[in-house]
């Protein structure tokens, strides 16, 4: 198997990282609408778009992706299209009779986002022989796949590495030793996750533990650091690198259990609501927030202008291109992510209507709140 090219980014993706997120207006600029006049669609609104995501370990699926994917697919369809939506539970093989299931009952298009993207390309290709487009989600699948939406991950990781050398300070040395907590090993996001952090980690700190997390769970997370604080010694760890929000949640416990009250820096990523008030409360430095609605919404308008026959649109929307391990010049969106911190809570997930501030300020974060300015 060829490596993985790295992903092209588009310049501007590369600029807006480092503002904030584009107005959800922009995306929606692009988009496809119910009643456009292009002409000759293959298909109307009475559409079925299959929709397999990978897990309910971390909160990101159930609690935004599929709602959002499906608001979105009613509004483009005059509500007469619709999702069926199937979750593998982190379960390669049950994911890969989802999918055949899709094909079986002849959807018309899947956006799928693999649990391991090597083991469904299979599948992949069945749907394509069956005439079906496949859109890989978030997650790049193998196999020969229509479109790829997702966000920048590369940069996802080098925000996070930078984010973490910040945390640490100026005096941050090339023998301080931090954890390095990576996601799944079935999933090239992890991969590139890691590759992003390392770009900016190396040579700055001493990465002494490194662990591909299974099935991104964060008891993984909890039990590999137990065993890294047993290794290093729980005061000599002066940061830990966690890829998502989820496994910064188990980092902790680990590293409160091994009593510790002072908790070095800790990343994190998808700006859950558990993470955003570990923020606020300083357990944990930082997340990334990706914005859902634009990587959501453009994957619903991705799915319906393909099966309506909407070309220009689709091109409209797919403009970067990746290279997947079987497929090159793959058509793509890479939507630009933020750092979100302490600092920025107020102009990311409340200002997009992700979370309201009483949510993430309830009564346990209330002075915490107050401390940082958010009322
Ligand atoms: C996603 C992350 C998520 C992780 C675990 C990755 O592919 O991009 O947002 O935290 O999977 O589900």
């Amino acid at each position: 198997m060829r490596p993985m090219r790295p992903l092209r980014r588009t310049a501007t993706a590369v600029a807006a990282a480092s503002t904030m997120t584009l107005s959800l207006a922009a995306c929606g600029a692009l988009g496809v609408t119910g009643d456009s006049s292009e002409a000759s669609p293959t298909k109307g609104n009475d559409i079925t778009v299959g929709l397999l995501l990978p897990e309910t370990a971390n909160t990101r699926y159930d609690k935004f992706d599929y709602p959002i994917i499906r608001s979105k697919v009613q509004e483009l369809t005059d509500k007469q299209g619709q999702v069926v939506y199937l979750n593998a539970d982190a379960d390669a093989k049950k994911q890969a009779s989802q999918l055949q299931k899709m094909i079986d009952d002849q959807v018309d298009v899947i956006l799928l986002d693999a649990v391991d993207a090597h083991a469904i390309a299979d599948g992949v290709q069945k749907a394509k022989d069956a005439g079906i487009p496949v859109i890989a989600y978030d997650r790049l699948a193998e196999g020969p796949i229509d479109a790829y939406v997702s966000f920048d991950n590369e940069l996802v990781g080098e925000v996070q590495g930078r984010t973490l050398l910040e945390a640490m300070g100026p005096d941050v040395d090339s023998s301080d030793k931090i954890v390095m907590m990576n996601g799944s090993p079935t999933d090239p996001n992890a991969k590139q996750f890691k590759a992003g952090a390392l770009s900016e980690l190396n040579g700055s700190v001493d990465v002494a533990k490194s662990y591909d997390t299974k099935d991104w769970k964060p008891e993984n997370a909890q039990a590999n650091m137990a065993q890294a604080i047993k290794s290093i010694g729980v005061n000599n760890i002066k940061g830990v690198y966690s890829a998502n929000d989820g496994m910064a949640g188990g980092v902790i416990k680990a590293l409160k259990a091994a009593g510790v009250t002072e908790l070095p820096p800790i990343t994190g990523q998808d700006a859950e609501l558990d993470g955003v008030q570990r923020i606020v409360s300083g357990e944990q430095y930082m997340s990334v927030y990706k914005s859902y609605p634009q990587e959501a919404e453009s994957a619903a308008e991705m799915a319906v202008a393909k099966v309506q026959g909407h070309d220009i649109q689709f091109d409209s929307l797919t403009q970067d291109q990746v290279d997947s391990p079987t497929d090159q010049d793959i058509r793509a969106l890479l939507v630009p992510v933020v750092a979100l911190t302490q600092d920025n809570i107020e102009e990311t997930v409340v200002a997009d209507g992700i979370y309201q501030l009483s949510e993430i300020c309830t009564a346990k974060y209330k002075a915490d709140c107050t401390s940082i300015g958010l009322k």
